[in-house]
C-alpha cells in the first residue's frame, strides 16, 4: 500500500504558493507529450539536466518522454556575488560521455537573466550536436539580459524569488512539491 506524502505545514512555510503540484504536473505531461512528437523520428536523444535545480523537473519530464533517450547531467557555478548572475559560468562537473552527432535537450529549471544557459549552450554547440534545444520550467521576461531560445517552457512568472520542485534558497526546499515565491513571513 503506497501512502501519501504527509503535507507541509503552510502556516510555517515562508512562501504563497505561485503554481500548484496539480498545474505544474499537468504542464510536465504536455511538455513532455511534446518532445515525444518532436523526436519521434531521431536517433541519439539525449537529455542533459542542468544540477541542482533541474533534478525534480528532469525526473517527471523525462518519464512523460516515450521514447528511449539517455540521461545525463552537468554541473555548473556562477563566479561572484550569487545573487547578480554574471555571465561567467564554471563547469564544475561535464557530462559522461561525447555529445557530437547527438540529439541534445538541455533541462534548466528557470531562465532568470539567461546568462548561466546562454553561455551553456554556447559551450555545448562547439561540441558538434545534430540539434540543440532548451526546456527550462520557468522564465522570468522582466528580468532577461541575454536572449535565449526556451524551445519547451513551463511557465513564464513574475519577477519573484521562487522556491520548490527544485529550486532551492540557500540550498533548502528544493523538494517543496509545489512553486512558491518567498514573502518572508
Ligand atoms: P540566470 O543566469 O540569471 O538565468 O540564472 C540562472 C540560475 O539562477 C538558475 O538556474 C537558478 O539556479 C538561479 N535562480 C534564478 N532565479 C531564481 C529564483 O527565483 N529562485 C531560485 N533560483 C533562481
Amino acid at each position: 500500500m503506497v501512502s501519501s506524502p504527509k503535507p507541509w505545514n503552510r502556516e510555517k512555510e515562508p512562501f504563497a504558493e505561485l503554481i500548484s503540484a496539480a498545474a505544474i504536473a499537468t504542464r510536465v505531461a504536455e511538455l513532455g507529450a511534446k518532445i515525444t512528437e518532436d523526436y519521434k523520428d531521431k536517433e541519439d536523444v539525449v537529455v542533459i539536466g542542468v544540477l541542482k535545480g533541474s533534478v525534480i523537473f528532469l525526473a517527471d519530464l523525462a518519464r512523460h518522454i516515450a521514447l528511449p533517450i539517455k540521461l545525463e547531467f552537468i554541473g555548473i557555478s556562477s563566479y561572484g556575488d550569487a545573487t547578480v548572475s554574471s555571465g561567467v559560468v564554471q563547469i564544475t562537473q561535464d557530462v559522461s560521455t561525447p555529445i557530437e552527432g547527438k540529439h541534445v535537450i538541455v533541462v534548466e529549471d528557470i531562465v532568470d537573466t539567461g546568462h548561466t544557459v546562454g553561455y551553456l549552450l554556447e559551450n555545448l554547440k562547439t561540441r558538434r550536436p545534430a540539434s540543440i534545444a532548451l526546456a527550462s520550467l520557468l522564465h522570468k521576461p522582466e528580468r532577461q539580459e541575454r536572449d535565449v531560445k526556451i524551445d519547451y517552457l513551463g511557465f513564464t512568472i513574475p519577477n519573484k524569488f521562487v522556491v520548490g520542485y527544485g529550486l532551492d534558497v540557500a540550498q533548502q526546499y528544493r523538494n517543496l512539491p509545489y512553486i512558491g515565491y518567498v514573502t518572508g513571513a
